[in-house]
């Protein structure tokens, strides 16, 4: 991995989120200073953190030393300013609420150096709405990751309409250089891209069940047994291109009718009643066959870890391949330039011209002298 542009990173809010994000600053080599207002959820992802490093150093993913030198990168600090010190970049993880949000970001705005750069995790707000009126917000920006990031790298970005675009470039950058997937979002849209794709999904997926089309597992079923193989792959678009011989216009053209059909019957007006969530719930825990929500979560995020390795290792064209195509393509070229096998036998059996013959006297002596 490149080596961070930007060495000490601040992490405020030391959450479910907070706490992840501490371990991508630090596995990438940033000095990452962390604070919560509760010093006990503080402790705690100090902990979870430990744990981590151990259950990576137990899979040998990680030696003794390299968990070391990630842990001692990392300093609990007692208040906001100590965590600030320094710091280029501000991950903000409060929690999901535009007031509090507002506050956190104006105080993170008043105490930060001037060239440092605040990312809000928020999963849906606004970034105009939360940094108005802030004399900083041309350098507050959304760096909205999926959860948990250090295992899965997409960060949305997104400014709002004060945000510098400088800010938002070095954003992108920065999060590049720590080995996460910078999305560059042209313009705000509730819920940014993930959470809005993921909604559709959801919306239907509980329509499925409460309205007794299938049962939850069902419904799983073809998500982890289907689509979501290909979609661990490729989005929609790229699916879209490989389902039809004339790829995506070919798809879009012929199924235009039916996919118009469809969103037509897709406006639901499901909502989640009491009842409705616990019998999800229910379904849900009857699916789990007894998993306890720790060895689902630690077998996701190894079986995620796995697949990403796969997809470093396997890429759909590795650089070994181009070399590879473009070496064929050289050899080709050269044997269109070749004689044909036909051309050359004929060549080699082909008779000699005979030499010319002389005529007249002289030739004739000395031909009858030999
Ligand atoms: N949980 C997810 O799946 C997920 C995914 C992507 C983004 N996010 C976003 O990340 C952010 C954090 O979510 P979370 O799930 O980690 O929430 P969380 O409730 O687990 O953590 C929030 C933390 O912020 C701390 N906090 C509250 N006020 C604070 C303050 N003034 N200063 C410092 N710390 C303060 C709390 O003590 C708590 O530890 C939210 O904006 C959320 O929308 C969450």
């Amino acid at each position: 991995m490149a080596k961070p542009i930007i060495r000490t990173v601040a992490v405020v809010g030391t959450g479910v989120i907070g706490r992840s994000w501490i371990q991508v600053f630090a596995r990438a080599g940033c000095r990452v200073r962390a604070y919560d207002a509760d010093p006990d959820q503080l402790a705690s992802a100090l902990a979870w953190l430990k744990q981590d490093l151990k259950d990576l150093r137990r899979g040998e993913k990680l030696k003794k030393k390299g968990a070391k030198a990630i842990w001692k990168r990392v300093t609990a600090c007692g208040s906001l300013k100590e965590a600030l010190e320094g710091a280029g970049w501000v991950q903000e993880s409060g929690p999901e609420d535009l007031a509090l949000k507002r506050s956190l970001v104006a105080e993170l705005d008043q105490a930060a150096g001037p060239d440092s750069i605040i990312g809000s995790s928020t999963s849906a707000l606004d970034m105009t709405e939360i940094a108005q009126g802030l004399s900083g917000a041309r350098r507050c920006l959304v760096a909205h990751p999926v959860n948990p990031p250090h295992v899965i790298p997409v960060v949305e970005v997104l400014g709002g309409l004060e945000t510098d675009f400088a800010a938002v470039r070095d954003a992108v950058r920065f999060l590049d250089s720590v080995g996460q997937t910078p999305v560059l979002m042209k313009k705000f849209a509730p819920g940014f891209l993930l959470n809005r794709m993921e909604s559709a999904l959801v919306r239907e997926a509980v329509d499925l069940v409460a309205t007794g089309v299938a049962d939850v597992d069902a419904v799983d079923a073809v998500i982890r047994d289907g689509l979501g193989l290909r979609w661990a792959l490729m989005g929609p678009f790229g699916v879209a291109t490989a389902n039809a011989d004339g790829g995506i216009r070919e798809y879009f053209t012929r199924f235009r009718a039916a996919y118009h059909g469809l969103w037509d019957a897709l406006r639901t007006d499901t909502r989640f009643s009491d009842e409705l969530v616990e019998r999800l719930g229910q379904e849900t825990d009857a699916m789990t066959d007894g998993a306890s929500l720790a060895e689902q979560r630690t077998w996701r995020d190894r079986m995620v870890t796995a697949i990403r390795e796969i997809k470093v290792r396997r890429p759909l064209l590795s650089a070994e391949d181009k070399k590879k195509k473009a070496k064929r393509d050289r050899k080709k070229a050269v044997k269109v330039e070749e004689p044909q096998p036909e051309q050359e036998i004929v060549a080699a059996v082909e008779p000699k011209a005979k030499p010319h013959r002389r005529h007249g006297k002289k030739a004739r002596r000395e031909r009858r002298r030999k």
